[in-house]
């Protein structure tokens, strides 16, 4: 339906409470860039807070509203919230109806040019590997980054980089890639999942490792990844000034060159 049409209630769980989870991807020349991998997190999301919803119907879904819409190029969002209760409760209703909302909307990946990003400390939850829409400390860590006139903001919990407000971090040292390993505290991206691989077919070492914040300011190169934007280059930090000569290394353009001719093959 148009989007002005749809219609949620006051009292779903995703707008009282944040209580859902979410997931964006990038559909490139008619595929849904690894979609597979894409519906492997959001049942991962959904069995993390305990909510039932059949994931193969969620997509089926998309396939019937990416097929109406009709672009070949798009951003698709679902949102799957635990949906309206008669009561503000906090624990679980005793029945559930999920809400389920899909958007899609026109989207070109295009190469990113070379970016800024603030530093700040991890002020969200700890739950990071979960996707979900209770996303108000990601909200207000990019303000900061907005209104700095940085593109992204990097963070650090206990001195050392978790993620970036909407995107996962990749130091370059050297002849080598360093990102934080997996755990409770980033989001398991399917770009840097993504990333690890092509650096592997390209021969680039990557190592899944910790990174103390405060080497940030020696690394040769600073990426970020996403799904909406790719390979994010980030030529300076605030604080720690410019990354390695301020321009882009060999080492990342290899990595979005072919991050960027791989795009349409990741089913
Ligand atoms: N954000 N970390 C965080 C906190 C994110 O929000 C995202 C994605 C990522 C990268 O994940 P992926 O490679 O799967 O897109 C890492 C999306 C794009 C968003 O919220 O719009």
């Amino acid at each position: 339906m148009p989007l002005h049409k749809a219609r949620i209630s006051p009292m779903d769980r995703g707008f009282l409470f944040g209580d859902g989870v979410y997931e964006v991807m990038a559909k490139i020349d008619g595929r849904i860039r690894a979609r597979s991998l894409h519906a492997q997190r959001l049942r991962s999301s959904l069995d993390s807070i305990g909510l039932e919803t059949s994931v193969e119907q969620v997509f089926a879904d998309v396939d019937r509203l990416t097929k109406k819409v009709g672009f070949s190029n798009a951003k698709i969002y679902i949102q799957v919230t635990r949906g309206p209760a008669d009561a503000r409760d906090h624990a679980f209703p005793s029945t559930v109806s999920p809400t389920i909302f899909l958007t899609v909307s026109a989207f070109e990946a295009v190469p990113q040019t070379a970016s800024q990003a603030i530093v700040r400390p991890d002020i969200r939850w700890r739950k990071n590997h979960i996707k979900s829409v209770a996303l108000l400390g990601n909200v207000l860590l990019m303000q900061e980054a907005r209104e700095s006139d940085a593109q992204e903001v990097i963070l650090y919990r206990d001195e050392y980089v978790t993620e970036a407000s909407t995107s996962n971090v990749f130091v370059i040292r050297g002849q080598k890639v360093v990102t934080p390993p997996l755990s409770d505290l980033i989001l398991p991206g399917i770009t840097r999942h993504l990333v690890i691989e092509i650096a592997q077919k390209l021969g680039i070492l990557v190592v899944e490792d910790n990174i103390r914040v405060d080497s940030l300011s020696e690394a040769d190169g600073i990426f970020l990844s996403s799904s909406t934007r790719g390979l994010l280059p980030i030529i300076a930090l605030n604080p720690g000034g410019c990354v390695g000569n301020g321009e882009l290394t060999s080492i990342f353009s290899a990595l979005q060159d072919a991050y960027d001719e791989r795009l349409r093959c990741y089913d």
